[in-house]
């Protein structure tokens, strides 16, 4: 008999849509259509789908929203920021899942995590809105003892683990980082809240923050979109499910 795997806890995948809804925006056209990914990454065991409207609405618009909710095969996760204009679009919404993140306008992308620990009353009350719509909040922070604190203090069932800097490093740097992730998710878990990750993870980084047992779903948008233009969406999904299993359950000793 095997002996018990050291992850036996399985990991999901949500995807990120928002850059097919970049290339529909680029063009002001009708298509590509985020829904129609949502479906096909749902086909190809996509977990879940993630979509992030933007106050500047510089991708998903308001209409993808309705018609996710509508027709997503999978849980929907919505990443708002945290103002009262994004609080009742998703309450109205009323998705699965949300995720409260910063944002300015001026980024290219969501640039660090939320600063909890300076807003703590704030976040408490937007994560008690959109949980009184039946909407369970996760809160996307840096793997910072000092956000984990503040984001208990929320009463967020979940946290997203930033992992911006993670894929950025390379080497002894890379591996000072995932230490630092680890400690962080066994601190979050430890303490009961469920652990996500997410931003800028690859096929070829995303093995390190798999491997992590107590995060128990990665949102990765980016490089599955840009890998899709190539392979198409489905084998980019079940790449990066693979790589992702991989990590996560490697082969025992008398398996290999
Ligand atoms: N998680 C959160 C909270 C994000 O804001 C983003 C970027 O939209 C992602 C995950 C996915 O990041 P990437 O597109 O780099 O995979």
């Amino acid at each position: 008999m095997n002996p018990p795997s050291l992850h036996p806890c399985p990991i999901r995948l949500g995807v990120n849509v928002d850059h097919v809804a970049t290339l529909r925006q680029a063009r002001k056209a009708s298509f590509p259509d985020p829904v129609e990914a949502a479906v096909v990454a749902g086909g190809a065991g996509a977990d879940s789908i993630t979509i992030h409207l933007r106050e500047d609405r510089r991708h998903i618009q308001d209409h993808d929203l309705t018609r996710m909710i509508a027709s997503c095969p999978v849980p929907l996760n919505l990443e708002l920021a945290l103002t009262d204009e994004m609080l009742a679009i998703a309450s109205r919404a009323a998705p699965a899942f949300a995720c409260l993140v910063p944002e300015r306008r001026a980024e290219i992308t969501t640039e660090g995590g939320l600063d909890v620990s300076a807003n703590i009353a704030g976040i408490r009350d937007g994560v008690k809105e959109l949980a009184d719509a039946g909407i369970r909040v996760a809160l996307f922070i840096n793997a910072d003892p000092r956000q984990l604190e503040a984001a208990l203090a929320t009463g967020a069932p979940h946290v997203e683990i930033h992992t911006g800097r993670y894929s950025e490093l390379e080497g002894e740097a890379r591996l000072a980082e995932l230490e630092l992730i680890g400690r962080f998710a066994a601190d979050a878990h430890g303490a009961g809240i469920e652990v996500h990750a997410g931003h800028g993870l690859r096929v070829d980084n995303v093995a390190g923050i798999a491997a992590v047992p107590q995060i128990v779903e990665l949102n990765i948008g980016h490089a599955l979109v840009a890998r899709a233009l190539f392979v198409g969406l489905p084998t980019a999904v079940m790449e990066m499910r693979r790589a992702m299993q991989a990590a996560r359950f490697p082969p025992q000793d008398d398996e290999a």
